[in-house]
């Protein structure tokens, strides 16, 4: 799927401004995600840490469960923002949580110098997913 150039621009922004409410008191490294959904709804989340390390949970992950809590089925697009110079892919785990809802996700990665901003199929980042066909 073609998603135009202002609703990807949008997604990035609206990454970019959720990103101000993650909870990263730990690692002090804030990121925000958004969401499109294939009947265009936008989603948000940003990370939530917590002093228990490993409970805490991506931006990415809080995005697409926010999107499910809200009907997706699926997802076309995923925006991650950091507020860094250079961008941040997102980590494996969130990757095969993609995967879960779509293959041909196309995933944008921005942060604060817009010619940084590196877009990916989801195909590029995980070649061969876990999946149902597996089980
Ligand atoms: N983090 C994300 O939210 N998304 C990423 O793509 C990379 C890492 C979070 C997890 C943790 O709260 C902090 O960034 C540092 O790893």
């Amino acid at each position: 799927m073609d998603i135009p150039a202002p609703l990807i621009s949008d997604l990035a922004r609206r990454a970019r401004e959720v990103s101000l409410r993650a909870y990263a008191p730990y690692s002090k490294f804030p990121v925000g995600a958004a969401v499109l959904t294939p009947d265009g709804d936008i989603c948000t989340g940003t990370n939530v840490e917590n002093a228990a390390y490993g409970l805490s949970i991506c931006a990415e992950r809080s995005a697409m469960f926010q999107a499910v809590a809200r009907g997706a089925k699926r997802i076309s697009a995923i925006a991650v923002y950091t507020p860094t110079v250079a961008t941040t892919p997102p980590c494996g785990a969130c990757r095969q949580v993609i995967a879960e809802f779509g293959t041909d996700v196309l995933v944008i990665c921005c942060c604060d110098d817009a010619s940084a901003e590196r877009r990916y199929r989801l195909a590029e980042l995980l070649p061969v997913p876990f999946g149902p066909e597996h089980l």
